[in-house]
């Protein structure tokens, strides 16, 4: 152990701009995993990470590399999740380094979500490296990237790397300048001072419990130490340690600067929070380290068993979940509509789109996903403040004081030419506020506005791609909670309330979508033998109104199939339940015209 030999860094990089590959290079290079285990990327490890190339949990490696000095260095290599519904992880992640790596595609150039996390770098104070990559590619235009990376982030790129973790040109070069340039971990911390260590990233495993991924800031920590959690104070009794060299390698102790895992019989993930201080729990520290916060969920969406049967299995399923992922929440919840089920909250839709995924796959249950909305806070009139996670808690309006919804700062990187169309979008249909606007390189420039979280969560980003020809690219961050006319739009089928049908809608949009909420609940309601009228009731008015007349012949069939999860291979009898239909008071409702908020936008 010397501490002096330990480079601990990140690598922010653009989903695809080639950090896999790099960090495969680095491995292969300093022949820390031989060739039987190698495989191609081998830091995302999670199925649906692969299939869908984004990182969720922070994988990290150790790397022992001999550096032309002589000496033989420690390198670890923190990975970061690569999407912004984790932005609050990355910055965990980030902090348990001392330098970073901005690796960016010489053929794409830099893009929002890798400002947005430089900046998070530099805000922990680490070292940043800029390297340009796929320097092989004919396409490669590495004189304009570089003015892109001074432009955007602000940082002379004189100094800045040329690779290929392709053919491996240039890697040993940055290898070279990570430990010449990024500091050792010295500075932040001894092993002789009391320990103090940060958790970025915590995993559950089935047979040994929790496995905190940690950073050690100061101190020592070896099996049997009494260690503690100090957001709420839990102590442990440690039951092994060690490396990521990068499978989990046991040592005899972890010391100031190392990175490494500690398994401790923690229960589960949600004990051992991304961001919390571990220090002894004979001999604490007073402070924790900065930073810490408990993250919590801005969208809710319903989950529902595709048919009743399945609701416990539905439950093991989440707890199962929630093992692993602390920021998933559910709370069980009826609907008329759909039986049995979860109000489930998630840190985005990202995050909701896996956990669906990870239902349906790993525990095969077929599931009923209800439309997601963001969470509001509303001020009562008797002075109570309450959070809604569901249209249907909206409070009824003479009781309601005032309304407050999510709004997020959205930064848009993209070429000169789609700027109008781009500005267009946010401000007439999003409801967004521009702010400013400044060069990035040629021929491109950084958009800055403010936008209501509900508003860009569900189809801006794909709304972005189509209007740029796909070169535009979008980072957002939460600002906070501001005042809004948000109003409760409840749909009345054969002139009764249907709870389940309720949306939320701003004052400003009131009309358009109601309409055609309407308009598309005639449509998947199927014809009765009477006339149907469905209407839809805000501010105390009836504001928009369909009818579905009385059917002549069958047409039923019609209405049925469609199916409203995607990639369904599960079980017949699951997939006949979603078929199946509600009774409302005289008139039968599909399930998924549940859904039709979803395929009104
Ligand atoms: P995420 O895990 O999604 O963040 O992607 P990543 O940044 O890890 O990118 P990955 O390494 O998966 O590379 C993306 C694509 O770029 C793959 O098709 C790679 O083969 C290709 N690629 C990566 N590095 C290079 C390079 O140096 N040159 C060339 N020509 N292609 C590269």
């Amino acid at each position: 152990y010397n501490p002096e030999l330990i480079r601990n860094i990140s690598i922010i990089a653009h989903i695809d701009h080639g950090k896999t590959t790099l960090v495969d290079r680095i491995l292969e290079i300093t022949k820390s995993i031989d060739n039987r285990k190698m495989h191609d990327q081998y830091l995302d490890m999670m199925d649906i990470e692969q299939e869908r190339g984004i990182t969720i949990k922070a994988q990290p490696v150790k790397i022992m590399y001999p550096a032309k000095d002589g000496n033989t260095y420690e390198i670890n290599i923190i990975d970061t999740p690569g999407h912004v519904d984790f932005t609050y992880e990355v910055s965990r992640s980030l902090a348990a380094c001392e330098g970073a790596v901005l690796l960016v595609d010489a053929s794409q150039g830099v893009e929002a979500q890798t400002v947005a996390n430089t900046y998070l770098a530099i805000e922990n104070d680490l070292e940043i490296i800029p390297a340009v990559n796929k320097i092989d590619l004919p396409n490669a235009n590495v004189e304009e990237t570089l003015a892109e990376i001074e432009d955007l982030i602000g940082i002379s790129a004189d100094d800045a790397l040329k690779v290929s973790g392709k053919t491996g040109e240039g890697v040993e070069e940055l290898l070279e300048e990570i430990i010449k340039r990024i500091p050792a971990p010295t500075s932040k911390g001894t092993s002789e001072d009391k320990l103090k260590a940060l958790i970025f990233d915590a995993k559950y495993d089935k047979y040994r419990g929790v496995i905190i991924y940690t950073r050690i800031y100061g101190g020592t920590v070896k099996t049997g130490d009494k260690i503690m959690t100090m957001s709420n104070k839990e102590t442990y009794e440690v039951v092994e340690v060690g490396i990521f060299h990068p499978e989990m390698q046991k040592t005899d102790s972890l010391s100031a600067g190392e990175v490494g895992y500690i398994i401790a019989g923690i229960k589960e993930v949600e004990l051992a929070r991304v961001g919390d201080t571990i220090t002894s729990a004979t001999d604490p520290i007073d402070e924790p380290l900065p930073g810490y916060k408990e993250v919590k969920p801005m969208v809710y969406a319903g989950i529902y068993p595709g048919v009743p049967d399945y609701y416990e299995e539905l439950r093991k399923a989440l707890d199962k979940l929630k093992l692993n992922d602390a920021a998933l929440t559910f709370n069980p919840e009826h609907s008329p509509a759909l039986g049995f089920g979860f109000r489930c909250g998630f840190l985005g839709l990202l995050h909701m789109d896996v956990v669906r995924e990870r239902i349906e796959r790993e525990f095969e249950l077929a599931i009923i996903l209800t439309a997601p909305n963001v969470v509001y806070k509303a001020k009562l009139k008797n002075g109570e403040e309450i959070e809604i996670h569901d249209p249907t808690q909206f409070p009824d309006q003479d009781l309601l004081e005032e309304v407050y919804e999510p709004y997020v700062k959205l930064d848009i990187i993209t070429p000169t030419e789609y700027m109008g169309g781009l500005m267009g979008v946010v401000q007439n249909e999003k409801r967004g506020e521009f702010v400013s606007v400044s060069n990035a390189g040629k021929d491109r420039v950084v958009m800055h506005f403010e936008v209501p979280l509900g508003e860009i969560i569900f189809d801006f980003f794909d709304r972005m791609k189509a209007i740029s020809r796909g070169y535009a690219s979008m980072d957002y961050e939460l600002i906070g909670f501001r005042k809004s006319d948000l109003l409760k739009v409840t749909i009345l089928v054969n002139r009764e309330p249907v709870e389940a049908l309720s949306f939320i809608a701003h004052r400003s949009k009131l009309y358009e979508m109601s309409k055609k909420m309407v308009e598309k609940l005639k449509d998947l309601i199927p014809k009765h033998q009477f006339e149907i009228p469905i209407q839809a009731k805000a501010d105390g008015r009836i504001i928009a109104r369909s009818t579905i007349k009385a059917y002549r012949k069958d047409v039923l069939a019609k209405c049925y199939g469609g199916d409203i999860t995607r990639k369904m291979k599960l079980l017949e009898k699951q997939k006949e339940g979603k078929k199946r239909m509600r009774q409302i008071g005289r008139v039968t409702i599909p399930q998924n015209a549940f859904l039709a908020i979803l395929k009104i936008n």
